[in-house]
């Protein structure tokens, strides 16, 4: 082998590494205690406005830390916090709170009929895809795309969510912006129907 292709495989080979960086729950374990003030211990917080990270997804836990340590999404109730965490320690976070087990909760009865028919079908008349194709018909969503678990999750949190991203206070869905799109296809009503079909759904 030449010297240029030496560097080239030697280059690949640790750009492949970076990649390869994985989270260690176990070691994730000792890092959450200033989180579990407000998500609780094992990812599923007790204040409807706390959002539960238990088994949200590694891919998608670990983004938005990212986003918010690097001020993507902004989280008031989170400032400074992630600022003296390395890389490695948002990884093994990401990888303990994804290895929780969500707890789950309870939808008024009323409002989740409607909201299972946009969460199942969508709306044709405005072009509204169904969520099911991205965060799957159990609401576990699809960890290596990096779409979020929502099943279960506090219905003032989810609702809240959509309603950030339809106004773009919530802009870190990337340069597709899959969920501000979607979101702007939702009434008020709607995001409430929708999101208390989520908090029952199991
Ligand atoms: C004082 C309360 C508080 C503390 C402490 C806190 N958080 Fe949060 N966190 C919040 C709130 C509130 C939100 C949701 C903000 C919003 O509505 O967008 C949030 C959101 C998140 C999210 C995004 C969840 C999602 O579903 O998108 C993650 C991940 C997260 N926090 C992780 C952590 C970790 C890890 C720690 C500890 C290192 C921590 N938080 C400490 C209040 C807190
Ligand atoms: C084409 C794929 C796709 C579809 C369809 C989709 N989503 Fe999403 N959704 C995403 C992605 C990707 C994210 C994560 C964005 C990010 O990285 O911040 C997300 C995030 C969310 C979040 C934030 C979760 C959290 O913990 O903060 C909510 C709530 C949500 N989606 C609800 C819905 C609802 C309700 C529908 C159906 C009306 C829907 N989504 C349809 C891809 C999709």
């Amino acid at each position: 082998m030449n010297k240029l292709l030496i560097s080239l495989v030697l280059s690949l080979g640790m750009a492949g590494s970076v990649h390869a960086a994985q989270g260690d729950a176990e070691a994730g374990a000792g890092k959450v205690a200033t989180c579990a003030a407000c998500h609780g211990g094992d990812g599923n917080s007790a204040q409807p406005s706390f959002p539960k990270l238990a088994g949200l997804g590694e891919k998608y836990l670990y983004k938005q830390l990212l986003d918010v340590k690097e001020g993507r999404r902004v989280i008031v109730e989170m400032t400074g916090i992630l600022d003296p965490l390395s890389d490695q320690d948002l990884l093994d976070i990401a990888a303990y709170y994804d290895a929780q087990v969500p707890s789950m909760g309870v939808a008024d009865a009323d409002l989740a009929a409607r909201g299972e028919e946009i969460y199942r079908g969508g709306n044709l008349a405005t072009g509204l895809p169904a969520c099911t194709g991205c965060h799957s018909p159990t609401g576990k969503g699809n960890d290596p795309a990096g779409y979020p678990r929502l099943a279960g999750q506090h219905a003032a949190y989810t609702a809240k969510q959509l309603t950030n991203f339809r106004e773009g206070v919530r802009d870190n869905d990337g340069e597709g912006m899959i969920m501000r799109t979607i979101a702007g296809r939702l009434s008020n009503k709607d995001i409430e129907a929708v999101s208390n079909y989520i908090q029952g759904l199991r």
